[in-house]
Parts: C-alpha cells; structure tokens; sequence
C-alpha cells in the first residue's frame, strides 16, 4: 500500500520550511512592534461557532467544512477561518477583555474543502490579526497599516489595497433588496448558482466569478450609494486617515468577501504574479459578532493573510538553505564513535552556562560509514570545518574544508574550541 498526503495538502519539507520560520519570525517582530499578542486557540471548534458567524449561506459553510462527530456525537469542525474562534475565546477567557482595545494576532492552519489549484488548498496557513473594542476610523486604518506593514517586512511592496463598505443593520438591508430587484429582473442571464444566491444570500453574486455573470454584474447598483449618513461618514473617514498614513488604495464597490460577519469597511490586498489566486489576504469590520455570540457591544476589525500565498508572491530565490553544520566531527576508525559523539556535544557547548554557550553547529556521523564517505558527507553538509577522532598524540586534526587545507593542530578540547569560535561564520537568518 502507498499512502499519499491527503488532495489538498502538502509538506513543507527542509529547504523550504526555512522560508516559513522566517516568515513566522518577522511576523512576530512586526505584531510586536505593533503591540499585538498572539492567541493559538484550538484548530477544531464546536461547528455552530462557524455556521453562526460565517454564515449558513456561504460557501464556506454549505460546501467547505471538515464536520465530523466525536465519540459523544457532537458536531465539531475542522476551523476554516481564525476569526470566529478568537472571538469565542475572546469571550470565554477575561483577561482578553482586560484592555478596552484587544490586539491579538495568530498563526496556524486552516481547512477548506476547496477545489486545489495554485494557491488554493485544503489545508493553509494563515496569519491573522484582530483588534477588538474600537469603532473609530483609526482602527481601520491601523489594520490596514499593520497588513501592509507585515508584506513590507517580507519585502513584498508591489501590492493594490481593495477598499469598500458593505454598511450596516441600517443601510444594509435597503441594498440587499435594491440589488434583488436588480438581479430578479436579469434573472434569465445568471449562473445556476446566482439563481440560488438570489433567493439566499443576493450580494454575494456580486462575487461569482462565472464569466457570463459578469456583464449582469457590471450593472448592478453600487453599495456606495446606499450607505446610510453614519456608514458614508465612516468610509469618508477611514479613506482619509489612510491617505494621512500615505497607504494608496482603490476603491473596488463590488468587493463583499466570503463571510457574513462583516458591516461597514471591508478590504483585499492583492499581489501580481498569483494568477487567479490573487488574494495575500483580506479582512474588515464586524461589529456585531461579539454581540451575536452572547458578548457585550465590542465593534471589532481584523484581517488574515495566506502564508502560502505571501511565500510564493515573494518569491522562492529570497530564501537559500543555510548550511547544517559549522563542523563535522569525523571518526576514522569505528571505535572512536563515541568519542566523536562525545567531542561534538563539548563543541555545542550545551554543557556551558547559558552566557558562554557556543553557536557552533556540530554534526557527527552515527551510520558507521568510513572517513572517506563521512567527509563527503560533511561537504554536502555545508560544514566549513572537519575535526578528526581519535585525537592524535599531537592534539585535534583540522580541515578547512572550503579550501581542502590541513590547520595547525588544537592541543586540547577547550583550545579547540576557541579556535572554532573565532572562526565561525555568523549564523545567517534563512530567507
Ligand atoms: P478570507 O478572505 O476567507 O478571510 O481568507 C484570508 C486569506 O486566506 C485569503 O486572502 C487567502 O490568502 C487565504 N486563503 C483562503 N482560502 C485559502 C485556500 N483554500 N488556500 C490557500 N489560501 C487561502 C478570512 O479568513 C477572515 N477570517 C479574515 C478576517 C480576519 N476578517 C476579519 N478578521
């Protein structure tokens, strides 16, 4: 029998998880820098939680949930998204509401039982950020910075900002007929899956990608004109406070994004090279799903980036594999396996208090091969240094293995040592 990753996922294997820590590690310093903390909730919630918030008439919830029943028959579900979770923990656990404005962020995969092809799968990654507790403009715009601020980190700079509002429990409704009357009287020229949206959910048509769709769509009434006084004030608002934060965006009215929680601003950054794909991530308001889910009135913004997505935008040349190895310990003869072992773990320097412990990365053999095949194997390692066991009457045998040339011989562990370290490169941060 041959097993196979599941459709849809894939690993990330060595070589290439580099670019993913790295990934991890400036998006840590940059949620830091911005005063945010991370949350790492469960990746299985309870399946109301998404059906709820996400909404009964998505396709994220009518098509694309992992949904089983555990042993006591309750409904659980593989989390799609990280927004609704973060709010149920939000609510569950106090000290997250000690701030009147939450910054958290998280990181970690996600399920959708999605059609893969190129930047789609069934498992991603995501990292989001959510600030709970502010209706004001100004934390529009922090979150738009914050998402624009953790590409520019990675260096990708070459982004378009999709901007728009979707309203509110005041305006909203009036649009959502405006554009069933619209789209009832165009009827005949819709998708099959449109005529459905027509009667469950009408403004995600404006969404449909089916290509004979898109001239209806084209037709549509714009949201914008039906924003009520406060929604338009608020867009007037946040669209200045981002021209005041030099952040350049474009207004795309047909923007309504895949999940029902949002009201009022919502907004995509899109990447070129990502093909249909083009998404990096996306986000917006919804300051009514604390207060859906039982909690006290807490308007609350937030986005979520595809790891996957932002890795390939930014290109797989940014990242060459760092070596493995400073130093390859060699055992010439297979009784000095131990001593290698044990040569190498001095080298580490992990028996050492915490301030002088050594980043010198030592491997050593533990296949029994010979010298000839360990020191082809400490090359492909990366290893700058062989040092050869057992020690000789004269000391430690060192090779440059770059240059192929025999050093001065080290008369004992610690002289070693300190020779290695004052030659050891510094340990570059993989891209
Ligand atoms: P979303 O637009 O559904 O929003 O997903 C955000 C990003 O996740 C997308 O722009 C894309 O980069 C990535 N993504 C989504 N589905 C897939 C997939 N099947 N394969 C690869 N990448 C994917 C949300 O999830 C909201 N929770 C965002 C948010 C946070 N809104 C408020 N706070």
């Amino acid at each position: 029998m041959k097993f196979q990753a599941p459709k849809g996922t894939h690993d990330i294997l060595p070589g290439e998880v580099e670019r993913w820590q790295w990934l991890e590690e400036r998006t840590r310093g940059v949620m830091a820098l911005y005063g945010y903390r991370e949350v790492r909730s469960p990746i299985f919630e309870s399946t109301d939680l998404f059906v709820r918030s996400v909404g009964e008439s998505t396709d994220i919830v009518r098509k694309e949930l992992y949904t089983f029943q555990d042993r006591k028959g309750r409904s659980l579900t593989l989390r799609p998204e990280g927004t609704a979770p973060l709010v149920r923990a939000f609510l569950e656990n106090a000290p997250l509401r000690e701030d009147s404005q939450a910054r958290l962020y998280y990181m970690g995969p996600m399920f959708r039982y999605e059609r893969p092809q190129a930047g789609r799968y069934r498992q991603f990654w995501q990292i989001g950020a959510e600030l709970l507790g502010s209706a004001r403009p100004e934390a529009d715009a922090e979150m738009i910075d914050l998402f624009r601020a953790v590409l520019h980190d990675v260096g990708l700079e070459e982004v378009t900002v999709l901007l728009n509002s979707l309203g509110d429990a005041t305006c909203r409704p009036a649009y959502r007929e405006a554009i069933r009357a619209y789209f009832k009287q165009h009827e005949g020229k819709l998708c099959g899956d449109c005529k459905e949206r027509l009667a469950t959910n009408p403004l995600r048509i404006l969404d449909c990608k089916v290509p004979s769709c898109a001239p209806v769509i084209a037709g549509a009434p714009s949201v914008l004109d039906s924003l009520c006084p406060e929604c338009a004030e608020h867009f007037e608002a946040v669209k200045r406070a981002l021209t005041g934060l030099g952040i350049r965006y474009e207004i795309a009215p047909r923007l309504v994004r895949g999940l029902d929680y949002y009201t009022r601003t919502v907004f995509e950054i899109h990447a070129a090279g990502l093909g249909a794909q083009s998404a990096v991530g996306g986000g917006g308001r919804y300051d009514q799903l604390v207060k859906d889910f039982g909690g006290p009135d807490t308007p609350a913004i937030g986005f979520s980036i595809g790891m996957e997505r932002l890795l390939l935008s930014i290109g797989a040349d940014a990242a060459p594999a760092a070596p493995q190895a400073d130093v390859v310990v060699i055992a010439l003869k297979p009784e000095a396996g131990i001593e290698a072992q044990a040569l190498a773990r001095t080298l580490r320097g992990q028996q050492e208090a915490p301030e002088r412990r050594s980043p010198l990365r030592v491997l050593t053999d533990v296949a029994g091969r010979s010298a000839n095949s360990q020191m082809k194997w400490a090359s492909k390692m990366g290893a700058k240094w062989a040092v050869f066991v057992p020690k000789g009457e004269d000391g430690y045998a060192v090779r440059d293995m770059a240059a192929g040339k025999d050093e001065q011989r080290q008369p004992s562990i610690e002289e070693l040592r300190s020779w290695l370290l004052k030659r050891r490169e510094p340990v570059e941060s993989a891209r």
